[in-house]
């Protein structure tokens, strides 16, 4: 047998201390895949925490101590788990199954006895999209290399298996494999080259209630259907399309539908032909209808080949700009991706003001837990209290339920994952992973649970070990922000690959993110009398970030042009807070440090080792953005530090 290359992340059982009698039996009734997929996962798991195989039985009879697993081919995704007379059943469609069967390994896991629950999935779309090329490489990949794709060919390997076991055991329904931007042989994903191994990847994934979704790319008809056109009115090019999207569904049945990234970032689209947004998504949903398919089409477009000198132009407009006027005219199985914030995953954004906007659209939240913008996996950075804030973030748009979570359809995160060791390069991302499946599983969950639920799984149940590794988790996010560009401002990274502070990186170049710091002041005016960003949300959202006095302070400078002896809400001058928070991040990673330190003899000295390595890479970083960010503006302002530290 093959060695395995990869660790087994939070499905590591350990032992546990508390015998259960119904670890001993297993009955099922039924004989679907899915079903013996939980069945099988229940055994594994039981026999690693108990030491001892379960008896399995496929019977309707049960009588003694037992789990007994009964599939309800109506409760779909939703599971109930009910202990009585030592019978521990755990009930619901065949993925719901599978997810109480996980939940089950959980509570195992966590200690907790209090068996019963029912729970349905909070949102019906969870899934990810990878950002992975077909010669393996992985855009905004930072933990080795894609496990899909390799030298132009697909893989399937135990890992595919492995995989989709991670995903289902957080509640995660679907992933698009390959990068949003289709080039060369992506472009070939829908042809004869790939369908065997890909309906092998559709099967494996369904086994775990997993839909393979694949990225396309708009201009398919000319580039390997050698039309001349793709314009989404013409004849010949539906044509096309159905015919392919006929042939693609026969050959994978399985598959979920596409993902697209169109007239974006020089990746072809309608606009080509003069054609709008709607066009385009419904020419390709009209080709998937017939088979159940759907499509998912990314709001990401903006103007990239701006000049810093028109201040009208504001790329944080353009999502709203492109997409609220033609809400109303989508296919009902397109579905729009919308980014969490207007411009690009920065560590702080505001929500973007387009939930709030459509209201007929079905739609999807993009989030990314690759962690382009912050740290790039080498810090810490837990995005789950975040993810939770824009969840809850109320849109007004006239609905009665109206937060982010009750107006979307589904939520999809850019992937963390590659072929390293542990999957996601630092152990401690793999609570993102984690975490953002069981969020879009179960959105009542708090940030600390799902910490420490993962935190158990992974580590097992030291109170010392779980105390530190939540209050790193959860200290994370707010710590990263501290050294990063301030108050919302964002892009101060290095142009191109995102890591390290360059505060001027971008100021001058094409891609519409400007800070404008200049010797007085910082920020952008983004309220009507500036670029009239605020105006898209609606009231009182519009008043409440236009009104300085009432925008949330961490995102004055995302909407405000400030002098930089403004005084903050606390007294501090905003220079003053600019300093002081950086040299703040900087302490906060030692005490990460020693927090971590303090777990030696705790945690297995390898996993122990990886983390303290990227814990000290995460503390030179941060001590880079800390010197680079306070000189730059202590040399734009030659305000000195109240506190007068060493400035540069
Ligand atoms: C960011 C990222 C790109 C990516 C793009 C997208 O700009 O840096 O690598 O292609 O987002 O979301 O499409």
């Amino acid at each position: 047998m093959k060695t395995e290359n990869f660790s087994q992340a939070w499905l590591c059982y350990g032992k546990i201390d508390r015998h259960e009698d119904f670890t001993d039996r297993i009955v099922y009734s039924g004989k679907s895949v899915r079903l013996l997929t939980s069945v099988r996962e229940l055994s594994a798991a039981f026999k690693a925490m108990t030491g001892k195989a379960p008896e399995t039985v496929n019977s309707e009879k049960v009588n003694t101590p037992c789990v007994f697993l009964k599939e309800e081919a109506e409760s779909g995704e939703a599971y109930t788990i009910k202990l009585k007379g030592g019978i521990l059943t755990v009930a619901g469609g065949p993925s719901g199954v599978l997810y109480g069967v996980f939940a089950l390994i959980r509570k195992l896991a966590c200690g907790d006895t209090d068996y019963n629950e029912a729970k349905q999935p909070s949102q019906p779309i969870r899934m990810l999209n990878h950002w992975d090329n077909m010669d393996g490489s992985i855009e905004r990949g930072y933990s080795g290399n894609s496990f899909f794709f390799r030298n132009d060919e697909v893989l399937v390997d135990e890992r595919t298996r492995a995989y989709a076991r991670l995903l289902a055991s957080c509640g995660i329904n679907g992933a698009a494999i390959n990068n949003v931007n289709v080039k060369g042989a992506a472009t070939r994903l829908i042809t004869t080259d790939y369908y065997d191994r890909l309906r092998e990847i559709a099967g494996i994934f369904d086994d775990y209630g997993i839909k393979l979704y694949l990225s396309l790319n708009f201009a398919a008809p000319v580039e390997i259907g050698g039309l001349e056109t793709a314009d989404p009115l013409e004849e010949s090019v539906s044509r096309w399309w159905a015919e392919k999207m006929a042939e693609v569904f026969s050959e994978i049945p399985l598959l979920g539908g596409f993902v697209v990234k169109a007239d974006s970032e020089g990746r072809p689209g309608p606009f080509t032909y003069n054609r709008t947004h709607a066009d385009g998504a419904n020419l390709l949903a009209a080709a998937v209808r017939p088979y159940g398919g759907i499509i998912i089409w990314r709001c990401f477009i903006y103007d990239c080949r701006q000049d810093w000198r028109d201040t009208k132009t504001d790329r944080a407009r353009a999502a709203c700009d492109s997409f609220a006027p033609l809400d109303g005219l989508f296919n009902d199985n397109v579905y729009l991706q919308i980014k969490n914030g207007p411009v690009d995953f920065q560590v702080r954004e505001p929500v973007s003001p387009l939930f709030g906007r459509l209201i007929k659209a079905k739609c999807l939240l993009e989030l990314q837990i690759a962690q382009e913008y912050t740290g790039q996996q080498r810090h810490v950075c837990y995005l789950i209290p975040w993810f939770k804030e824009i969840l809850g973030f109320k849109t007004y748009n006239r609905r009665d339920k109206d937060t982010v979570a009750d107006v979307i359809g589904g939520i999809a995160a850019v992937s963390n994952t590659g072929d390293d060791y542990n999957w996601t390069g630092h152990d401690l991302a793999a609570a993102n992973l984690y975490g953002f499946g069981r969020l879009s599983y179960d959105s009542t969950l708090s940030s600390e649970d799902i910490a420490r639920e993962w935190t158990a799984l992974t580590y097992g149940r030291n109170e010392k070990v779980t105390d530190n590794i939540i209050t790193i988790l959860m200290k994370s996010w707010p710590v990263y922000e501290k050294y990063n560009a301030p108050l919302g401002i964002g892009w101060m990274c290095t142009p191109g690959y995102h890591y390290g502070p360059s505060p001027d990186g971008y100021e001058y170049d094409r891609w519409g993110t400007y800070h404008r710091a200049d010797h007085v002041s910082i920020g952008v005016d983004r309220t009507p009398s500036g670029t009239g960003y605020t105006e898209q949300y609606n009231q009182p959202l519009n008043l409440i970030y236009s009104d300085i006095s009432t925008c949330p302070e961490e995102l004055l400078l995302f909407f405000h042009r400030l002098p930089y002896t403004y005084r903050l809400s606390g007294g501090k001058t905003l220079i003053q807070h600019i300093y002081d928070t950086h040299f703040e991040g900087v302490e906060d990673v030692e005490e990460f440090i020693s927090l971590w330190r303090e777990l030696r003899e705790l945690i297995e000295p390898e996993a122990y080792l990886r983390v303290c390595a990227r814990l000290e890479g995460q503390l030179e970083s941060a001590r880079e953005w800390c010197d680079v960010i306070n000189s730059y503006f202590w040399r734009k302002t030659l305000i000195p530090d109240e506190k007068g530290r060493m400035l540069y």
